[in-house]
């Protein structure tokens, strides 16, 4: 029994036939319950914008207008059609939206002030700092992809720990949110490697709130608690490993594609805010699929296509050189040339290259 809620699960078919079907159930029904109230919140929220009521936030809701990003980034005609509303109307709810998520023109004073604000987090080599313009960014979503064992995750783990660093050694003497998604988190490598940089390894776990998302679903709920952390915990850092494999494996076959991908779009916009407001650095990893198309040059691409592109600020692909060496490719930054170095990943976690 309890078997019939597996398909909904199934990415992690090894490990859920390991323990508690039935425990599953119950965290299954957990997640749409809280999924419920926190769109709940949301939708209240929107009846309280200026010219809404209930009455249209529930015209909205029933249109897939369920949060507050959503209706600010919708075009009126669009909005209009969608939830028959009359243009004039759908402006002004834009308008409200974007007013109450403070979108909108402001002083470039304003943006220098923030921008003066971004901290960053050494990835314990120079070199692959260097390559990142001097460490991971806050107020900005770093994608790390490439294949298997090309260092993602070692990466993902070193950032957990170096964040807790005071300034002066490359940290943010913060905490850290780890969100597993591929059951690869191991305490005994934040251990290591705090062990290797003088850190108290017991500390150390302490300072890393790690959780398990089995679904896309509850991934996009943990983000919303992880404000909640965020918080009350001075946390710089947000590690998503990996971003996309939920959402691979809940959205199989071609139509539903663009479903998958407005979510991995929802997501993404919630982790560039929750960087920006709470000025915090967001790591995220990403697998690669081969690409049979491609006759020339290099037959991977990353998941998520042009939404992951578009919204991390920093794309580096990872490839796997001789023993410990990695390669890292910068492909896509605002500000920094394209770029490739090398460094490696030993038992202290990420490091220099000593020949090179
Ligand atoms: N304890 C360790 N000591 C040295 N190297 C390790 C250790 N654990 C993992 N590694 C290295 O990290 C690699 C796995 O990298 P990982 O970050 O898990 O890859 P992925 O890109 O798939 O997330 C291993 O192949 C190994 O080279
Ligand atoms: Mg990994």
């Amino acid at each position: 029994m309890g078997r019939e809620k597996h398909e909904k699960g199934a990415d992690r078919e090894s490990e859920s036939s390991e323990k508690g079907n039935e425990n599953r159930i119950t965290k299954d029904e957990l997640v749409e319950k809280a999924i419920e109230k926190l769109e709940k919140e949301e939708i209240d929220e929107i009846a309280k914008l200026p010219g809404v009521g209930e009455k249209t936030a529930e015209k909205l809701k029933n249109s897939g207008y369920v949060d507050m990003m959503a209706l600010a980034a919708a075009g009126i005609n669009e909005l209009a059609d969608a939830a028959s509303l009359g243009s004039e109307t759908a402006a002004k709810i834009i308008e409200a939206a974007r007013r109450k998520l403070k979108m909108g023109f402001e002083p470039a004073s304003e943006v220098l002030k923030r921008r003066q604000k971004i901290g960053k987090i050494t990835t314990g080599s120079k070199n692959l700092d260097a390559l990142l313009g001097g460490g991971v960014e806050s107020q900005a979503i770093t994608e790390f992809h490439g294949a298997f064992g090309s260092g993602k995750s070692q990466l993902a783990h070193q950032l957990a720990v170096n964040v807790q660093l005071p300034l002066e050694q490359g940290g943010q003497a913060g905490k850290a949110v780890f969100i597993d998604t591929e059951q690869t988190f191991r305490p005994e490598r934040i251990m290591d490697m705090a062990k290797a940089l003088g850190l108290d390894p017991q500390e150390a776990l302490e300072n890393v709130f790690v959780a398990r998302a089995y679904n896309s679903d509850h991934q996009m709920l943990l983000i919303e608690k992880a404000e909640e952390i965020i918080r009350n915990n001075n946390v710089k850092l947000i590690v998503i490993d990996s971003l996309t494999s939920t959402f691979r494996s809940d959205y199989t076959g071609r139509g539903t594609l663009a479903d998958r991908q407005q979510k991995l779009n929802r997501h993404l916009h919630r982790l560039q805010r929750l960087a920006d407001v709470h000025n915090i650095v967001v790591y995220v990893t990403n697998q690669v699929m081969s690409r049979p198309d491609i006759l020339f040059g290099d037959p991977t691409a990353p998941i998520g296509g042009h939404i992951v592109g578009h919204q991390a600020t920093y794309r580096v692909y990872l490839r796997k050189s001789k023993g410990e060496k990695r390669i890292a490719k910068l492909i896509d930054s605002p500000n920094l040339p394209e770029g490739e170095t090398i460094f490696r990943v030993s038992l202290e976690g990420v490091r220099d290259s000593e020949e090179e």
